[in-house]
């Protein structure tokens, strides 16, 4: 049994990061994750994706190693950077960041992966304390800033926002991740958009899906999905009045786009998580001793709707209207008495109630 898990486990959280430090560091204590290279051919790459532009995703967050794609990662706070634990720590929880040989930076709103964007000003990196690597729970982690990036910043979807990430909710994950197996990651931001699943989408996994800090995204016919170097960005959803939130970050899956297999996101958008998550910024926030103005934010989103909220609200407003109306018509006819006419505009008092009800269970849908 415990074999069997390590193993798939194994292959499951496989990335491209262990791959990349491995031919970086000069004696790298990541050699443990690093996998045969026969167990990651089952990889393939943001598989479907399109290239995206940066300045759609200013908060989008681009880490590298000694030059090189490494990770994602989303700009939470003016001086916070949240990614995946797992792009911070090895499976020992020893800070990649200490490694000699090895610089990290990172890049907000970068559209392609060379140049442009707003270099962030790395100080250090946290993990979440109930980060395990063994099982990849609680898969995020934060890297303070010296000083505030002017990029804007991206909240996560708050308690009261749940509808942003029910099942059946488009979610997009961005990242400049692997786009084909084995071979070539992006140059050019790529962009996906993955429904949200139920936990059931996940089953697959086995005891491997985690439902508390995990969250399932995807197809589970294959084919498009995140990948190896995608982890620590963002999966975030459109709200209405041009709002957007995080729901997840990229964490881990079984090679890359594999029918059974959807992407697994950390799941930092529960009222826990979140709670937690607000919990440890405002502790980075006088660790590091932030400067003025930058301490006490709130990095949890509220008050947003679905994209489509609004407009199926506004349908069924109207819908109500026409229903009153025509309800007045019926009593109007009744009261001239002429039979036809009555029955002519309660037929029309039907049709009204039944779209009525109609775009008020699209609206519910729409919105909660
Ligand atoms: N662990 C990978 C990384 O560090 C990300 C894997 C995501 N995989 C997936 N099938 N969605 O980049």
């Amino acid at each position: 049994m415990e074999k069997v898990l390590k193993t798939s486990k194994k292959v499951m959280v496989l990335c491209a990061l262990a791959l990349t430090l491995a031919g970086l560091a000069t004696a790298p204590p990541a050699s443990a994750r690093v996998a045969p290279v026969s167990e990651s051919a089952a990889t393939a790459s943001v598989v479907g994706g399109t290239n995206a532009r940066g300045s759609h995703y200013p908060w989008q967050v681009l880490i590298t190693a000694n030059g090189k794609e490494f990770c994602g990662g989303v700009l939470i706070h003016p001086m916070i950077i949240l990614t995946a634990a797992h792009c911070l720590v090895d499976e020992k929880g020893n800070y990649y960041e200490d490694l000699s040989g090895v610089s990290f930076r990172a890049f907000a709103g970068r559209t392609s992966l060379g140049s442009g964007g707003e270099a962030l000003d790395w100080n250090v990196a946290r993990v979440d304390p109930a980060y395990d690597p063994d099982r990849e729970t609680h898969d995020w982690g934060f890297i303070t800033l010296k000083s505030a990036a002017s990029a804007p910043t991206l909240k996560l979807a708050g308690p009261d926002e749940r509808a942003l990430w029910k099942p059946g909710r488009t979610a997009t994950v961005t990242g400049f991740g692997k786009l084909s197996d084995g071979g070539k990651g992006a140059t050019v931001l790529q962009q996906l958009r993955v429904p949200v699943l139920a936990n059931s989408g996940c089953s697959r996994y086995g005891s491997i899906f985690r439902k508390s800090t995990m969250l399932c995204a995807g197809y589970r016919r294959g084919g498009k999905d995140s990948c190896q170097g995608d982890s620590g960005g963002p999966l975030s959803v459109a709200a209405d009045g041009g709002q957007r939130r995080l729901i997840g970050i990229v964490s881990v899956g079984n090679g890359c786009a594999m029918a059974g297999f959807p992407g697994i996101y950390a799941r930092i958008a529960s009222p826990a998580n979140s709670a937690r998550i607000q919990m440890e910024v405002r502790n980075l926030e006088s660790l590091d001793s932030f400067p003025s103005g930058y301490t006490g934010i709130s990095v949890i989103g509220s008050g947003a709707r679905p994209l489509g909220c609004a407009a199926a609200m506004r349908r069924h407003r109207q819908d109500r209207q026409l229903m009153e109306k025509r309800k007045r018509a019926v009593k109007a006819a009744r009261r001239y008495g002429k039979r036809s006419r009555v029955k002519a505009a309660k037929w029309r008092l039907g049709v009204a109630k039944h779209r009525f009800f109609e775009s008020r269970t699209t609206a519910n849908r729409a919105c909660s």
